[in-house]
């Protein structure tokens, strides 16, 4: 039987190419452009940050009135265009008061900004406002993350007309942060305070907008199997495990895909040369490459092990700052690319400055993550958590063996080298400890330097893997159709 196709509204924070602090950003952009593939009408929808050129974009004619509770009515400008290499529309919301800034959510010190409440309520009211300009009647509103997790909400209250047969799926790419604001918001909102209670919003006196989400969703998702687990339990839930087991029986997995258009060693843009698994001569090139760039020494006999990602305790930087120098006494290079955490980017730039063998990149750059990807011989993904991670995937891809600790989406695209049945496409620990990290790293080392065979063909295997963003969005249709369901009976 020939399925109706779907209309689905995606609303992120953040997309690839418009604005990004993470992996939130490739998954918005990918992920529409698989689901409109499968045959769905897709829009997304994200706030036009100052920060995003919009003479590249069409202003629409009309305003969009934002009701903002005791604030009035706030009107909002539309821009639109269409995702790069696609068809997808995307919308953006347009408001200097509150996107006329140079961060997405917090300021250059790096302290949150105080009325990231009131921003991501009128970002959410405007997405829904917007859908009824468009007259785009959606099936299915997907909402990412704290910051839109209010959409559920506000489509069974204040905008219960409008949306009555809509269904909402919530995709949670990150339990650490679930926006928790004074309660004031409530009135902001205008969902009534019926709504503020333990069961629903409410969490220590505070409203908590991603519980909120979680309750009111028809679905809720996130980006690994194993994390969709792992978040029903103490550990990992950042406090609301009672409250996700309490939902559990709509609580999914699905893993990310890979844009394999943007993360591909033969026809990466950024690399000055190309490779691939039949012709690998390249990755040594870009081997030596890196170390000049980075002023290591430049030889092809020593390890290179690469980390790219946010300074964070998530991402495992304290493990790495306690191996750190034990790791770097072996015959081994390392670079880091990364921003965040201050302490860390003091430390790391203290090692650089004492250890001839590791440099570092304070900063974001997309191409230099790219020219790491590819010139590492290993890459380093030691999280505490990771709900998927892209870096270790990527790095599959370019054949770049990822050593990682087995958490959420890490233990699920990482199998671990099995030395008797030569399986196995990375190198994988489980305690969160620096000796376990560190022991890891030398074995790593060891299978590199003394049984290459092993090493290359888990190479081949690794390169040959194949992360499709269509399996995704196949799964994803499921659950909207589960959602549906949830919705309409
Ligand atoms: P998270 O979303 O938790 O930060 P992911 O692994 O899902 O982790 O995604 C991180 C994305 O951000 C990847 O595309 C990665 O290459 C990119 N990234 C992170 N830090 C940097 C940086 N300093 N420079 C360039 N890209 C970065
Ligand atoms: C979050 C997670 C990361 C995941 C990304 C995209 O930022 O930290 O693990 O890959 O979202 O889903």
């Amino acid at each position: 039987m020939h399925k109706k196709s779907l209309n689905i509204l995606f609303a992120a924070s953040e997309v690839a190419g418009y604005a990004k602090t993470g992996g939130l950003a490739d998954v918005a952009a990918a992920l529409p452009k698989a689901l409109k593939k499968i045959g769905h009408n897709v829009i997304v929808v994200m706030p036009r940050y100052y920060t995003i050129d919009p003479s590249k974009l069409e202003k629409l004619p009309a305003s969009l009135g934002v009701p903002m509770g005791p604030m009035g009515e706030f009107w909002a400008g539309v821009y639109k265009t269409t995702l790069p290499k696609s068809e997808v529309e995307i919308y953006f919301i347009d408001f200097e008061h509150y996107f006329g800034r140079h961060g997405l959510y917090e300021s250059d010190d790096g302290s949150s900004y105080h009325d990231n409440d009131n921003r991501f309520i009128f970002f959410s009211k405007a997405v829904l406002q917007l859908s009824k300009m468009l007259h785009f009647a959606p099936d299915i509103i997907h909402a990412n993350d704290w910051h839109t997790a209010s959409i559920p909400l506000l489509m069974k209250t204040r905008f219960v007309h409008d949306f009555a047969h809509t269904a909402s799926v919530l995709t949670i790419h990150n339990m650490q942060h679930q926006g928790n604001f004074f309660k004031g918001a409530i009135d902001v909102l205008e969902v009534g305070w019926n709504h503020f209670n333990a069961h629903e919003c409410e969490s220590y006196d505070i409203l908590n907008m991603l519980k909120c989400g979680i309750y009111h969703a028809e679905a809720v998702s996130t980006v690994s199997y194993k994390y969709a687990q792992e978040i029903q339990t103490p550990e990992f839930s950042f406090g609301l495990d009672g409250h996700l087991r309490g939902h559990g029986h709509k609580i999914f997995g699905v893993l990310n895909g890979v844009d394999y258009e943007e993360w591909n060693p033969s026809i990466d843009p950024y690399l000055n040369h190309n490779y691939d698994v039949d012709a690998m001569s390249g990755k040594a090139q870009n081997k030596r490459e890196i170390q000049e760039h980075f002023g290591l020494e430049v030889r092809d006999d020593v390890a290179l092990i690469g980390f790219v990602g946010r300074f964070a305790e998530q991402k495992g930087i304290g493990l790495i700052a306690s191996a750190i120098h034990g790791i770097l006494d072996q015959h081994v290079q390392i670079v880091m690319l990364g921003t965040g955490e201050k302490w860390a980017e003091g430390y790391f730039s203290d090692v650089a400055h004492h250890r001839p063998n590791f440099a570092l990149h304070v900063g974001y750059s997309e191409a230099l993550a790219h020219k790491i990807e590819a010139g590492s011989d290993m890459f380093l993904m030691p999280s505490l958590f990771e709900p998927c991670g892209l870096n270790q995937i990527y790095s599959l891809r370019y054949g770049t063996l990822p050593i990682v600790r087995g958490t959420g989406g890490l233990d699920d695209t990482i199998v671990n080298f099995d030395e008797h049945h030569q399986n196995g496409n990375g190198f994988k620990f489980y305690d969160a400890t620096s000796e376990a990290l560190y022991y890891t790293v030398l074995w790593a080392l060891r299978i590199y330097y003394n049984d290459k065979e092993a090493f290359h063909a888990m190479q081949r295997r690794a390169m040959g893997e194949h992360f499709s963003w269509q399996d995704s969005a196949e799964a994803y249709e499921n659950i909207y159709r589960f959602a549906l369901e949830q919705r309409n009976q």
